[in-house]
């Protein structure tokens, strides 16, 4: 029996972190803690609202004296940490909200769990309790051509976002070291799948395919990214609370390299067939635009240590996890409907007029 508190339970990751828990681990309670900011959705979890080791709390974890009373009421032995500012694109339109959410409400979420469980360095490390804080392989910077992220590679992140990432993951090695608080951290490569909010290249170029309108690629596309089916990110966080030590690291990745252009023409392809199009009509909308400032050129993640120490590996083929996808897109038009109304469309205009 555990008391599971996940932040950012309605956004995309972890949307899809809830489902398992709650469906694997009927015996455990799962508090979904969540602002619904503009990326935050409890259409995203429909399907288990209703289940008896579920519920949702709308709260903001920038708020200390919220968090520390939720804390107080609910006694939770294990923290999942998801809820953040999550696109690189925004954060550098407003890098503050990215401080204030990322770096502010971690360190909240650590000064309550660890006034809470009793932490402090005189004492020992508490066994039966956890705060698992998920990060980004981001925080490591670019790679030029050769090699991989490893768990010893440096910090050197570029972009607000990465250095927001960075910075929390710091506070929270700093709480175990400061005040022995039971910490892990996994660092992750880029996640595609159900859920994900159409700003981010995938949901947009499926989002923007389907309605005819051009797929903007930054730069010439030839930036890499490792691409994670979301399943298995979340599969991988499962694997790890249990059974990562306390203090440790794990780099989560799908030793998938992809060019941008190369997905995007694979989209293409894949949706060529689905809406019934002539092959080689939905490549006509790629049109280059101006590059993101600081663009980080590629990312690969080694994650040898997850795989050999904890078993896990990613159960999908990235062909076969894109034509789900793009199936997933095609069969909830509802979905997108809703979440691309309200100011959406005014996102994207202000974004097109400052690139
Ligand atoms: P997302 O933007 O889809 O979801 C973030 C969620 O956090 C939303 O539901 C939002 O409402 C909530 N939130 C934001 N501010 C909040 C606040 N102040 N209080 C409470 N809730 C708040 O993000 P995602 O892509 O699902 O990413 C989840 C986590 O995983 C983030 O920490 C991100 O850095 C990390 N991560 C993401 C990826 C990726 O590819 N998407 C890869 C590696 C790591
Ligand atoms: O690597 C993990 C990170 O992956 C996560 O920590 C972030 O939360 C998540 O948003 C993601 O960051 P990226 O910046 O890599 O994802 P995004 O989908 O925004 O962009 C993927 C690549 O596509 C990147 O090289 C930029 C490019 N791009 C993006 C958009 C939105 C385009 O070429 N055109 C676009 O319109």
């Amino acid at each position: 029996m555990k008391k599971i508190l996940i932040t950012g339970g309605a956004g995309f990751i972890g949307s899809h972190v809830v489902r398992l828990f709650v469906n694997t681990y009927p015996d455990y309670q799962i508090v979904n803690l969540d602002k619904l900011t503009y990326a935050g959705n409890l259409e995203n979890l429909k399907d288990i609202e209703n289940n008896p080791n579920y519920k949702f709390v709308k709260g903001d974890i920038t708020d200390a004296d919220f968090i520390n009373n939720l804390f107080k009421q609910e006694k939770f032995d294990t923290v999942i940490h998801l809820a953040a500012e999550s696109h690189v694109d925004r954060s550098i339109s407003n890098p503050l909200e990215f401080v204030v959410t990322n770096v502010i409400g971690t360190v909240n979420l650590l000064n309550a769990a660890k006034q809470a469980w009793g932490c402090s360095k005189d004492k020992p490390v508490p066994a039966d309790k956890r705060f698992y804080h998920i990060s980004t392989d981001e925080v490591y910077g670019a790679l030029g051509d050769e090699g991989m992220f490893t768990e010893e590679t440096p910090y050197d992140p570029h972009s607000p976002y990465s250095a927001s990432k960075a910075s929390s993951d710091h506070f929270v090695r700093a709480y175990f070291d400061t005040y022995n608080l039971p910490v892990v951290i996994s660092n992750c490569s880029n996640n595609y799948g159900p859920n994900h909010f159409p700003e981010k290249l995938i949901p947009l170029c499926i989002h923007n395919i389907k309605n005819n309108k051009p797929l903007p690629i930054y730069g010439k596309g030839e930036n890499v990214r490792d691409w994670l089916y979301v399943v298995d990110h979340a599969r991988a966080i499962d694997v790890i609370l249990h059974n990562a030590k306390v203090g440790s690291t794990y780099n989560i990745g799908g030793h998938n390299e992809w060019k941008n252009i190369d997905v995007i023409r694979l989209l293409c392809k894949i949706m060529d067939k689905k809406l019934g199009r002539a092959e080689g009509e939905n490549e006509k909308l790629i049109t280059f635009v101006k590059d993101r400032a600081g663009h980080d050129l590629r990312y690969a993640i080694d994650s040898t240590k997850l795989q050999n120490d904890l078993g896990w590996k990613p159960s999908l083929q990235f062909e076969e996890g894109l034509e789900k996808t793009v199936d997933w897109y095609l069969a909830n038009e509802e979905w997108l409907s809703h979440v691309t109304s309200g100011n959406y469309q005014k996102y994207y205009e202000q974004q097109y007029v400052t690139r």
